[in-house]
């Protein structure tokens, strides 16, 4: 069965099909979709339904996605790829969610959980370089950076400049105490 993380302030659980209103309502917004690699605008109930497919089928595997919930449904979400490799992490939030600390909390909770049940030494990720509030999140959390990339957007039908970045295990579990509204280590996982 699926772990549910818990924060202060947030659920992230398992994705199901009573988040499809709301995944089309919230990745709808290109100002979301724009800044994520995959995700298409317009992104329309068809999309929203395979996704939630795909997070049935793939769980626990190769990949993992953890719907956040505030308590009131759906408001981003946070996945893992290539979980047996060199895993991979990406999110978003819906726009009237952003600043207020809820992706450093979320994410913080999702690394907990990859460094707890993975045996991996490091997560990777990649935002786009026009995308400040992102790289803040991940410097916060412990990023370190590693290189210039290439990043596609679907939405925007353009690669844009991007940066990558690493975090290391070591890293993570010394930064903890600056992040998640003080909730560090407080995490459940049920
Ligand atoms: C990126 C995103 C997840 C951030 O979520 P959030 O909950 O608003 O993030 P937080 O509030 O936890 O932290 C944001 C940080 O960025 C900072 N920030 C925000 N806008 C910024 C800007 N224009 N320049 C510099 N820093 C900025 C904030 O001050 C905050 O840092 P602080 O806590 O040290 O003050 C959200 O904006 C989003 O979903 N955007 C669209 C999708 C996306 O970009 N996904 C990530 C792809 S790599």
């Amino acid at each position: 069965m699926a772990e549910i993380l818990k924060t202060a302030r947030l659920v992230l659980r398992a994705p199901d099909e009573g988040d499809i209103d709301r995944l089309v309502e919230l990745a709808g917004d290109y100002e979301v979709s724009k800044m994520l690699a995959v995700v298409p605008h317009p992104y329309e109930r068809d999309h929203a339904e395979d996704w939630i497919a795909h997070c049935g089928e793939v769980a626990g595997d190769e990949e993992r996605s953890f719907a956040i919930d505030d308590g009131n449904g759906l408001i981003g979400a946070v996945s893992f790829r290539r979980l047996r490799e060199s895993p991979r992490i990406g999110y978003w939030l819906g726009r009237p969610y952003w600043g207020m600390g809820y992706m450093s909390e979320a994410a913080h909770a999702a690394l907990t959980w990859l460094f707890s049940v993975h045996d991996v030494t490091s997560v990777v990720a990649e935002a786009m370089r026009d995308n400040p509030a992102s790289i803040a999140v991940l410097r916060k959390l412990g990023f370190a950076d590693d290189g210039e990339g290439s990043c596609d957007s679907r939405a925007r039908g353009a690669a844009l400049p991007s940066l990558q970045l690493r975090l290391q295990r070591n890293a993570f579990l010394t930064t903890t105490q600056a992040v998640a509204g003080g909730q560090a280590g407080k995490e459940l996982i049920g």
